[in-house]
């Protein structure tokens, strides 16, 4: 018989919470059941600054949720997002324990703990420690370390850090509405799980998650993250960018920047115009549409350089194969993939969540794959622990990179004694 797992993601986001339900097999094959979402004042820039409004938020997307899926869940895998949230590599080593000079989990994680002695300040706080590669007696490159015989275990990690307080926050809203925390999960790790193939992680690849509030970056090799930075722009700046530069609403900015938006002013007829309601007024205008690709284009492109930078910070421009994978809602503007492919010099794709099963319909926009992606994370969890590289079987799309997950949910153990 197969055996399910439930489970449930949360997606913290700077416009919504979309809450996305689960059942994986034990071949890491998910089936989502049901969904739900509902809008959010709560945060700003990724980070919760409402705490009231933000539990109503996540209550009301969670009965949504539960709704249609027609079960009851008490436990989620949260993302977590916010310019806060860095990262930094680092190394462990240590000595192999046993006679036999076998290596077992527990060297594992020791070795992976090791890792962790890198100087954070005291107000943050470890959020993943993600071996990268093993190397056992000099021999680098080892992915299973497990099972092998040596003496000497060296790792390398990427580890993630963010702002003690805006974590705890996070935590307390999703206590607040009634469910435990399975996990927190960097916005663009889950999205990034949700997008690309294993084959795009492996070859090296940047995952750009443009939200309302923040732009999550995640560079990818090696089958795992290895810099992430979270950008403190996103879609409500281009809507902003919008509202000043035509005078009117953020409300009519944002609908004209849905049904009219576009980064490229060059491709827009010069004769096509549109009505712009101004501020406070009646008064309605009329204006070239080229206008407002004219305002977006240089934001977008903006965010896109500001992406590239950090690709530059990992030492990977130039070095990823498998180019740039745009998604979150702020892909959808018409003309950002062109954008993208404007600043990097490399193949840029539109990243949809992709190998899951059941309503998946209902999940395959941009702006859930960080909610799809807690799925797969939370799906991965202890699947295998210890050696970090969970149900590698290779089924569907985006298995096989499972030691994204060994963060052995050590900072939920920390946070939950806080609690
Ligand atoms: N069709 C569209 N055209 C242009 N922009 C769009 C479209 N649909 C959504 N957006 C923009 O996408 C953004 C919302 O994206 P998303 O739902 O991914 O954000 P979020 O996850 O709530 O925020 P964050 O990740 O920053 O916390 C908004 O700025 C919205 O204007
Ligand atoms: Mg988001």
């Amino acid at each position: 018989m197969t055996r399910r797992k439930r489970v449930v993601g949360l997606d913290l986001g700077t416009s919504k919470v979309a809450t996305v339900v689960g059942e994986a097999d034990e071949f890491g094959n998910i089936n989502i059941i049901g969904v739900g979402e509902a809008p959010t004042e709560g945060l700003r820039r990724g980070v919760v600054v409402n705490i009231e409004k933000t539990v109503g938020s996540i209550t009301a997307a969670a009965q949504a949720a539960e709704r249609m899926a027609g079960v009851r869940f008490d436990s989620v895998v949260v993302s977590l997002a916010g310019p806060h949230l860095s990262s930094q590599n680092s190394r462990g080593v240590i000595a192999v324990s046993r006679d036999s000079h076998e290596i077992g989990p527990d060297d594992v994680e020791r070795v992976v703990d090791a890792s962790r002695a890198v100087s954070v300040p005291s107000d943050r706080e470890v959020v993943h420690v993600i071996p990268r590669t093993f190397t056992v007696d000099g021999q680098d490159g080892v992915k299973e370390a497990m099972g092998m015989t040596g003496t000497r275990l060296e790792v390398e990690t990427h580890i993630v850090t963010g702002a003690q307080t805006s974590i705890q926050n996070v935590i307390k809203c999703v206590h607040q509405a009634g469910f435990d925390v399975d996990d927190v999960v960097g916005q663009g790790l889950a999205s990034g799980l949700a997008v690309l193939s294993s084959n795009e992680m492996e070859l090296g690849v940047c995952l750009i998650d443009i939200g309302a509030g923040t732009t999550d970056v995640v560079v990818f090799s090696e089958g795992s993250g290895l810099h992430l930075a979270v950008l403190a722009v996103g879609g409500n700046h281009v809507t902003s960018d919008i509202a000043i530069g035509l005078r009117t609403t953020l409300t009519e900015a944002e609908t004209l920047k849905l049904n009219y938006g576009h980064t490229l002013a060059e491709v827009i007829p010069g004769e096509e115009r549109i009505e712009v309601r101004e501020v406070g007024g009646e008064r309605v205008q009329e204006v070239p549409r080229r206008f407002l690709a004219e305002i977006i284009g240089p934001r977008v492109r903006e965010i896109f350089q500001m992406a590239r930078e950090e690709v530059r910070k990992s030492g990977y421009d130039g070095l990823l194969p498998a180019g740039v994978v745009v998604t979150g809602g702020g892909a959808r503007l018409l003309g950002t993939i062109d954008a993208a492919q404007g600043v990097f010099d490399s193949s840029v794709r539109l990243g949809l969540p992709a190998g899951f099963g059941g309503l998946s319909d209902r999940v395959s926009g941009p702006s859930f794959a960080t909610a799809v992606g807690l799925v797969r994370w939370g799906a991965q969890l202890g699947a295998a622990p210890g050696n970090g590289r969970h149900n590698g079987n290779g089924h569907g799309h985006g298995n096989g990179n499972g030691n994204l997950t060994t963060a052995y949910s050590k900072t939920v153990r920390w946070l939950r004694d806080f609690f």
